[in-house]
């Protein structure tokens, strides 16, 4: 196949990208999403300060834009997210404690009615967990424990029941404290009959750095019966890039998209972003850059080849 869709298609899986309201006005940009994509996630169009900024007030615009974008190229939406302590309003985290979990519902069932139908998945809770494998202290868990995430789950699947549910998050790619928090978490919730369909693995990676227990960590989330995914796959080099960390760059995007064909429960792979000029990478993470498959002038680097000959 001549594409990363046809190719992870022909293998049962997606390739998927994450996509802002900035860059549907770029046409170059869209048009390779376009040509190489089959899903994709709204970088930040969907969280809760874009569609509830303040209580009870829902502004759909700028998802429902990435949403007619995907529905107009046949891919698929990765919905991304509903519960998550970052890029979260003021209003939210200044609420009385017997107030939030009661906001959090009505923001979960609006927004999930709202785009019914309309998404692949849900990223229900994002974040959750602290390095060390505890559960944040975030203005949910401070309201209603750890059952605020059973909670987000069971009235995400209320509103939206055909939508697969996920807890995303970084740092749990490979097997270690954080993941292995979540690990139990997810065994407890599928005992619990909560409805979670999958796990989402960030991978943020860094290059040269990808976690050698990354197929093992995704295989045993699927043995629980979830669907797994690696959600938000960027691979960043401090600058600048030269051609050795390039080409290992390709080597971490093909022993990625292979981690993910072994494991017959990954339903794919979705980079955060499409080239090297768009991406979060640099703003966030100073003296970094290059996460790419395709570099800022949208020519396909060695990660690319790497990707599509690993399908
Ligand atoms: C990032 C966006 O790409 C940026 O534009 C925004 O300023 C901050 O958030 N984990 C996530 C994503 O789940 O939502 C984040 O997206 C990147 C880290």
């Amino acid at each position: 196949a001549s594409t990363l869709k046809a190719a992870a298609e022909a293998k049962g899986r997606y390739f998927g990208t994450a996509l802002t309201r900035g860059d549907l006005s770029n046409t170059t940009l869209t048009n390779l999403a376009a040509a190489q994509f089959d899903m994709v996630t709204p970088g930040n169009e969907m969280k809760w300060d874009t569609t509830e900024s303040s209580r009870g007030s829902f502004n759909w615009g700028p998802g429902d834009q990435i949403v007619s974008f995907a529905q107009s190229h046949s891919m698929r939406v990765r919905g991304h997210t509903l519960v998550w302590h970052n890029q979260l309003p003021n209003w939210v985290s200044s609420l009385p404690t017997n107030q939030v979990q009661a906001a959090m519902e009505n923001h979960i069932t609006t927004e999930a009615t709202h785009y019914r139908g309309k998404v692949y998945s849900w990223d229900v809770v994002n974040e959750p967990y602290n390095e060390d494998g505890s559960l944040r202290q975030d203005v949910f868990y401070k309201a209603m424990g750890s059952g605020y995430i059973a909670d987000a789950l069971r009235t995400a699947h209320a509103a939206d029941p055909n939508a697969k549910l996920y807890i995303n998050d970084y740092n749990i790619e490979g097997i270690n404290a954080k993941s292995n928090g979540l690990y139990s978490l997810a065994q407890t919730l599928v005992a619990q009959g909560v409805p979670l369909n999958g796990i989402g693995f960030e991978s943020h990676f860094i290059v040269g750095q990808v976690p050698s227990t990354l197929q093992a960590n995704m295989q045993r989330f699927a043995d629980l019966g979830l669907d797994v995914a690696v959600t938000e796959l960027d691979d960043r080099i401090q600058m600048p890039a030269d051609s050795s960390e390039l080409q290992q760059q390709g080597r971490d995007y093909g022993m990625i998209v292979n981690a993910c064909l072994a494991v017959s429960r990954c339903v794919g792979v979705s980079q955060w972003g499409v080239d090297d000029g768009h991406s979060w990478i640099p703003g966030t993470f100073p003296g970094y850059g290059a996460p790419m498959m395709w570099d800022s002038s949208y020519q396909p680097k060695a990660a690319y080849t790497a990707a599509l000959n690993a399908l």
